[in-house]
Protein backbone atom coordinates (compact mmCIF):
# COMPACT_ATOMS: atom_id res chain seq x y z
CA UNK A 1 0.00 0.00 0.00
CA UNK A 2 3.11 1.76 0.41
CA UNK A 3 4.44 1.50 -2.62
CA UNK A 4 0.78 1.72 -5.13
CA UNK A 5 -1.00 4.61 -6.03
CA UNK A 6 -4.89 4.22 -6.71
CA UNK A 7 -4.50 5.77 -10.29
CA UNK A 8 -2.65 2.44 -10.83
CA UNK A 9 -5.21 0.57 -12.71
CA UNK A 10 -4.59 -0.26 -16.09
CA UNK A 11 -6.82 0.02 -18.91
CA UNK A 12 -7.39 -3.72 -19.22
CA UNK A 13 -9.09 -3.66 -15.28
CA UNK A 14 -11.63 -1.66 -16.38
CA UNK A 15 -14.24 -4.49 -17.34
CA UNK A 16 -18.00 -3.72 -17.59
CA UNK A 17 -20.26 -5.81 -15.28
CA UNK A 18 -23.42 -7.07 -16.07
CA UNK A 19 -24.93 -8.56 -12.71
CA UNK A 20 -26.65 -7.36 -10.36
CA UNK A 21 -28.19 -8.68 -7.49
CA UNK A 22 -29.69 -8.10 -3.76
CA UNK A 23 -29.05 -9.04 -0.87
CA UNK A 24 -32.55 -10.26 -0.10
CA UNK A 25 -32.85 -11.89 -3.31
CA UNK A 26 -29.46 -13.42 -2.85
CA UNK A 27 -29.86 -14.60 1.06
CA UNK A 28 -33.20 -16.12 0.16
CA UNK A 29 -32.01 -17.60 -2.96
CA UNK A 30 -28.38 -18.17 -2.76
CA UNK A 31 -28.22 -18.67 1.10
CA UNK A 32 -30.15 -22.31 0.21
CA UNK A 33 -26.58 -23.01 -1.38
CA UNK A 34 -24.55 -24.74 0.35
CA UNK A 35 -20.99 -23.09 0.73
CA UNK A 36 -18.50 -24.31 -2.39
CA UNK A 37 -21.39 -24.85 -4.72
CA UNK A 38 -20.80 -22.45 -7.98
CA UNK A 39 -23.25 -19.47 -8.59
CA UNK A 40 -23.50 -19.06 -12.19
CA UNK A 41 -23.65 -16.01 -13.86
CA UNK A 42 -27.11 -16.97 -14.88
CA UNK A 43 -28.26 -18.01 -11.36
CA UNK A 44 -26.89 -14.10 -10.18
CA UNK A 45 -29.15 -12.66 -12.91
CA UNK A 46 -32.05 -14.48 -12.14
CA UNK A 47 -31.45 -12.62 -8.54
CA UNK A 48 -33.28 -9.42 -9.41
CA UNK A 49 -32.77 -6.13 -7.59
CA UNK A 50 -34.99 -5.02 -5.32
CA UNK A 51 -33.34 -2.22 -3.37
CA UNK A 52 -32.84 -1.94 0.24
CA UNK A 53 -29.52 -1.88 2.20
CA UNK A 54 -26.71 -0.15 1.24
CA UNK A 55 -23.94 -1.43 -0.53
CA UNK A 56 -26.71 -4.65 -1.71
CA UNK A 57 -28.42 -2.96 -5.22
CA UNK A 58 -25.20 -2.21 -6.70
CA UNK A 59 -23.50 -4.24 -9.51
CA UNK A 60 -21.29 -7.03 -8.48
CA UNK A 61 -17.85 -7.05 -9.35
CA UNK A 62 -16.14 -9.37 -11.59
CA UNK A 63 -15.40 -12.17 -9.97
CA UNK A 64 -12.21 -12.31 -12.13
CA UNK A 65 -11.51 -9.22 -11.12
CA UNK A 66 -12.04 -9.71 -7.49
CA UNK A 67 -9.94 -12.65 -7.61
CA UNK A 68 -6.92 -11.22 -10.01
CA UNK A 69 -6.14 -7.87 -8.11
CA UNK A 70 -5.31 -8.32 -4.83
CA UNK A 71 -3.30 -7.12 -1.94
CA UNK A 72 -1.65 -9.75 -0.26
CA UNK A 73 1.70 -9.30 0.13
CA UNK A 74 2.80 -12.47 1.28
CA UNK A 75 2.49 -13.60 -2.12
CA UNK A 76 4.26 -10.52 -4.12
CA UNK A 77 3.35 -6.65 -3.69
CA UNK A 78 1.81 -6.46 -7.20
CA UNK A 79 -1.85 -6.66 -7.20
CA UNK A 80 -1.25 -9.53 -10.15
CA UNK A 81 1.27 -11.56 -8.35
CA UNK A 82 -0.80 -13.27 -5.41
CA UNK A 83 -3.29 -15.12 -7.90
CA UNK A 84 -0.02 -16.86 -9.33
CA UNK A 85 1.91 -16.96 -6.23
CA UNK A 86 -0.41 -18.35 -3.93
CA UNK A 87 -2.10 -20.82 -6.37
CA UNK A 88 -0.61 -23.80 -4.58
CA UNK A 89 -0.25 -22.79 -1.28
CA UNK A 90 -1.99 -25.65 0.87
CA UNK A 91 -4.81 -24.87 3.31
CA UNK A 92 -5.65 -28.34 4.26
CA UNK A 93 -5.26 -29.09 7.42
CA UNK A 94 -5.35 -25.72 8.91
CA UNK A 95 -5.79 -25.20 12.84
CA UNK A 96 -6.50 -21.62 14.21
CA UNK A 97 -4.76 -21.19 18.08
CA UNK A 98 -6.78 -19.08 20.42
CA UNK A 99 -5.01 -17.51 23.21
CA UNK A 100 -4.62 -14.46 25.66
CA UNK A 101 -7.82 -12.92 28.10
CA UNK A 102 -9.73 -16.73 27.24
CA UNK A 103 -11.24 -19.33 29.75
CA UNK A 104 -8.91 -21.94 28.25
CA UNK A 105 -6.57 -21.90 25.29
CA UNK A 106 -7.26 -23.98 22.32
CA UNK A 107 -6.41 -24.68 19.10
CA UNK A 108 -9.13 -25.42 16.75
CA UNK A 109 -9.14 -27.93 13.41
CA UNK A 110 -10.41 -25.01 10.86
CA UNK A 111 -13.86 -27.13 10.89
CA UNK A 112 -14.87 -27.13 14.09
CA UNK A 113 -14.09 -23.69 14.30
CA UNK A 114 -16.79 -23.21 12.34
CA UNK A 115 -18.81 -26.00 12.49
CA UNK A 116 -22.33 -25.67 12.89
CA UNK A 117 -22.15 -21.59 13.36
CA UNK A 118 -25.19 -19.62 10.77
CA UNK A 119 -23.42 -19.27 7.37
CA UNK A 120 -23.91 -16.45 6.63
CA UNK A 121 -24.55 -14.62 2.66
CA UNK A 122 -23.89 -11.05 2.18
CA UNK A 123 -22.94 -8.63 -0.04
CA UNK A 124 -20.68 -6.16 1.12
CA UNK A 125 -19.13 -3.15 -0.42
CA UNK A 126 -15.11 -3.67 -0.11
CA UNK A 127 -13.06 -0.15 0.34
CA UNK A 128 -9.09 0.01 0.00
CA UNK A 129 -7.54 2.55 1.63
CA UNK A 130 -5.77 2.80 -1.96
CA UNK A 131 -8.96 4.34 -2.98
CA UNK A 132 -9.93 1.28 -5.38
CA UNK A 133 -13.06 -0.46 -4.27
CA UNK A 134 -15.17 -3.70 -5.12
CA UNK A 135 -19.01 -4.73 -4.78
CA UNK A 136 -18.27 -8.44 -3.43
CA UNK A 137 -20.65 -11.64 -2.42
CA UNK A 138 -18.92 -13.19 0.55
CA UNK A 139 -20.24 -16.29 2.14
CA UNK A 140 -18.61 -17.05 6.29
CA UNK A 141 -19.97 -17.11 10.23
CA UNK A 142 -20.10 -14.08 11.91
CA UNK A 143 -17.22 -13.03 13.82
CA UNK A 144 -18.98 -12.96 17.16
CA UNK A 145 -20.48 -16.22 16.97
CA UNK A 146 -16.59 -17.78 16.72
CA UNK A 147 -15.48 -15.54 19.65
CA UNK A 148 -18.44 -16.46 21.18
CA UNK A 149 -16.84 -20.05 21.19
CA UNK A 150 -13.33 -19.07 21.90
CA UNK A 151 -15.02 -18.11 25.28
CA UNK A 152 -12.88 -14.82 26.18
CA UNK A 153 -12.70 -13.47 29.57
CA UNK A 154 -15.38 -10.24 30.48
CA UNK A 155 -11.79 -8.38 30.94
CA UNK A 156 -10.94 -8.82 27.33
CA UNK A 157 -11.09 -5.69 25.64
CA UNK A 158 -9.24 -6.30 22.02
CA UNK A 159 -8.77 -9.47 19.67
CA UNK A 160 -5.57 -9.49 17.47
CA UNK A 161 -5.98 -11.95 14.39
CA UNK A 162 -2.83 -12.87 12.96
CA UNK A 163 -1.70 -14.69 9.76
CA UNK A 164 0.12 -17.45 9.05
CA UNK A 165 3.96 -16.98 9.44
CA UNK A 166 5.57 -19.96 7.15
CA UNK A 167 8.54 -18.31 4.38
CA UNK A 168 8.70 -21.84 3.00
CA UNK A 169 4.87 -21.64 1.91
CA UNK A 170 4.64 -17.82 1.59
CA UNK A 171 7.31 -16.37 -0.41
CA UNK A 172 6.73 -12.73 0.13
CA UNK A 173 7.75 -13.40 3.84
CA UNK A 174 11.23 -14.08 2.86
CA UNK A 175 11.69 -10.62 1.96
CA UNK A 176 11.19 -7.61 4.81
CA UNK A 177 8.59 -5.65 3.34
CA UNK A 178 6.30 -5.91 5.86
CA UNK A 179 7.04 -6.91 9.73
CA UNK A 180 5.84 -10.59 9.69
CA UNK A 181 3.09 -11.88 10.30
CA UNK A 182 0.48 -9.75 8.91
CA UNK A 183 -1.32 -8.89 12.37
CA UNK A 184 -4.50 -6.97 12.41
CA UNK A 185 -7.10 -6.62 15.67
CA UNK A 186 -10.75 -4.83 16.36
CA UNK A 187 -12.11 -3.76 19.78
CA UNK A 188 -14.11 -6.32 20.94
CA UNK A 189 -17.41 -4.36 20.74
CA UNK A 190 -16.63 -3.78 16.99
CA UNK A 191 -15.73 -7.53 16.41
CA UNK A 192 -19.10 -8.49 18.42
CA UNK A 193 -21.28 -6.34 15.60
CA UNK A 194 -23.39 -8.51 13.41
CA UNK A 195 -21.57 -6.81 10.16
CA UNK A 196 -18.14 -8.47 11.03
CA UNK A 197 -17.42 -11.48 9.36
CA UNK A 198 -14.50 -14.31 9.20
CA UNK A 199 -15.17 -15.28 5.60
CA UNK A 200 -14.66 -18.75 4.16
CA UNK A 201 -15.73 -18.30 0.71
CA UNK A 202 -17.32 -15.56 -2.16
CA UNK A 203 -18.97 -15.78 -5.43
CA UNK A 204 -20.61 -18.94 -3.86
CA UNK A 205 -16.83 -21.04 -3.81
CA UNK A 206 -14.72 -21.39 -1.10
CA UNK A 207 -12.64 -18.61 -0.59
CA UNK A 208 -9.48 -18.72 -3.05
CA UNK A 209 -5.98 -18.61 -1.87
CA UNK A 210 -5.09 -14.78 -3.32
CA UNK A 211 -8.23 -13.74 -1.35
CA UNK A 212 -7.11 -15.26 2.01
CA UNK A 213 -8.12 -19.06 2.12
CA UNK A 214 -8.80 -20.67 4.31
CA UNK A 215 -10.19 -17.95 6.54
CA UNK A 216 -10.38 -14.05 6.04
CA UNK A 217 -11.28 -11.22 8.04
CA UNK A 218 -14.39 -9.00 6.41
CA UNK A 219 -15.48 -5.48 8.35
CA UNK A 220 -16.80 -3.81 5.90
CA UNK A 221 -16.97 -0.83 7.34
CA UNK A 222 -13.27 -0.43 7.40
CA UNK A 223 -10.29 0.11 4.90
CA UNK A 224 -9.67 -3.00 3.42
CA UNK A 225 -6.04 -3.48 5.16
CA UNK A 226 -8.58 -4.26 8.32
CA UNK A 227 -9.15 -7.59 6.32
CA UNK A 228 -6.59 -10.58 7.50
CA UNK A 229 -6.27 -13.87 5.58
CA UNK A 230 -5.28 -16.91 6.27
CA UNK A 231 -5.59 -16.29 9.80
CA UNK A 232 -4.22 -18.61 12.49
CA UNK A 233 -4.50 -17.07 15.72
CA UNK A 234 -7.36 -15.33 17.49
CA UNK A 235 -5.37 -13.14 20.54
CA UNK A 236 -7.87 -11.76 23.62
CA UNK A 237 -6.25 -8.78 24.86
CA UNK A 238 -6.97 -5.60 27.03
CA UNK A 239 -4.51 -3.73 25.64
CA UNK A 240 -5.13 -2.36 21.81
CA UNK A 241 -2.77 -4.33 20.13
CA UNK A 242 0.05 -3.82 17.63
CA UNK A 243 -1.69 -4.16 13.75
CA UNK A 244 0.59 -4.10 10.94
CA UNK A 245 0.39 -1.38 8.71
CA UNK A 246 -0.12 0.83 12.02
CA UNK A 247 3.21 -0.23 12.95
CA UNK A 248 4.66 0.49 9.32
CA UNK A 249 3.40 4.15 8.83
CA UNK A 250 1.28 5.50 11.75
CA UNK A 251 0.49 8.72 10.17
CA UNK A 252 -0.64 7.16 7.43
CA UNK A 253 -3.06 4.10 8.52
CA UNK A 254 -4.70 4.21 11.51
CA UNK A 255 -5.87 1.24 14.27
CA UNK A 256 -9.40 2.11 14.14
CA UNK A 257 -9.44 2.73 9.84
CA UNK A 258 -13.14 3.50 9.81
CA UNK A 259 -13.44 4.24 6.05
CA UNK A 260 -14.19 8.36 6.18
CA UNK A 261 -14.35 10.49 2.93
CA UNK A 262 -13.47 13.54 5.27
CA UNK A 263 -9.81 12.09 6.40
CA UNK A 264 -7.75 12.16 3.51
CA UNK A 265 -4.41 9.87 3.58
CA UNK A 266 -1.86 12.03 3.64
CA UNK A 267 -0.60 11.09 0.14
CA UNK A 268 -4.68 11.31 -1.49
CA UNK A 269 -7.63 11.91 -1.33
CA UNK A 270 -10.36 9.38 0.28
CA UNK A 271 -13.27 11.33 -0.63
CA UNK A 272 -13.41 9.60 -3.68
CA UNK A 273 -13.16 5.72 -5.00
CA UNK A 274 -12.78 4.12 -8.50
CA UNK A 275 -14.80 1.16 -8.14
CA UNK A 276 -13.67 -1.61 -10.49
CA UNK A 277 -14.98 -2.07 -13.24
CA UNK A 278 -16.53 1.49 -13.60
CA UNK A 279 -14.57 4.12 -15.26
CA UNK A 280 -15.63 7.44 -13.74
CA UNK A 281 -14.97 7.94 -9.49
CA UNK A 282 -17.54 8.01 -7.38
CA UNK A 283 -18.29 9.09 -3.57
CA UNK A 284 -16.70 7.76 -0.84
CA UNK A 285 -19.73 7.09 2.11
CA UNK A 286 -19.19 7.33 5.44
CA UNK A 287 -18.50 3.86 6.99
CA UNK A 288 -18.60 2.84 3.29
CA UNK A 289 -22.22 3.31 3.64
CA UNK A 290 -23.01 1.00 6.66
CA UNK A 291 -22.87 4.36 9.09
CA UNK A 292 -26.73 3.80 10.71
CA UNK A 293 -25.62 -0.10 11.71
CA UNK A 294 -22.11 1.11 12.88
CA UNK A 295 -21.67 4.86 13.88
CA UNK A 296 -22.97 4.64 17.63
CA UNK A 297 -19.54 2.21 17.75
CA UNK A 298 -17.66 5.11 17.69
CA UNK A 299 -20.10 8.13 19.68
CA UNK A 300 -18.20 10.82 21.15
CA UNK A 301 -14.82 9.83 19.64
CA UNK A 302 -13.07 12.18 17.34
CA UNK A 303 -12.33 10.12 14.30
CA UNK A 304 -9.84 12.67 12.94
CA UNK A 305 -7.81 11.47 15.61
CA UNK A 306 -8.81 7.91 15.92
CA UNK A 307 -8.21 7.51 12.02
N1 LIG B 1 -3.75 -9.87 4.82
C1 LIG B 1 -2.48 -10.32 4.74
N2 LIG B 1 -2.14 -11.39 5.47
N3 LIG B 1 -1.55 -9.75 3.94
C2 LIG B 1 -1.85 -8.64 3.19
O1 LIG B 1 -0.96 -8.12 2.48
N4 LIG B 1 -3.57 -7.01 2.56
C3 LIG B 1 -4.74 -6.27 3.07
C4 LIG B 1 -5.89 -7.21 3.44
N5 LIG B 1 -5.39 -8.37 4.15
C5 LIG B 1 -3.18 -8.12 3.26
C6 LIG B 1 -4.11 -8.80 4.08
C7 LIG B 1 -5.21 -5.25 2.15
S1 LIG B 1 -4.24 -3.88 2.00
C8 LIG B 1 -6.41 -5.35 1.50
S2 LIG B 1 -7.03 -4.04 0.60
C9 LIG B 1 -7.19 -6.59 1.51
O2 LIG B 1 -6.56 -7.63 2.24
C10 LIG B 1 -7.37 -7.06 0.08
O3 LIG B 1 -8.25 -8.14 0.04
P1 LIG B 1 -8.65 -8.76 -1.39
O4 LIG B 1 -7.39 -9.16 -2.08
O5 LIG B 1 -9.52 -9.94 -1.03
O6 LIG B 1 -9.38 -7.70 -2.14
Amino acid sequence: MLIRRSDDLKSSDITPESVCLDRRQFVGTAGALALGSVLTPATLQALSRTGGQPGTSEKLTREADATSYNNFYEFGTDKDEPKDQAKNFITKPWTISVDGMVKQPKTFAFDDLIKGLALQDRVYRHRCVEAWSMVIPWQGVQVRDVINRCDPLPSAKFVEFTTLLDPTRMPGQRRSVLPWPYTEALRLDEAMHPLALLVTGMYGKPLPNQNGAPLKLVVPWKYGFKGGKSIVRLRFTDTMPHTTWNDAAPSEYGFFANVNPTVDHPRWTQAKERRIGQFLKIPTLMFNGYGQQVASLYSGMDLRKSY
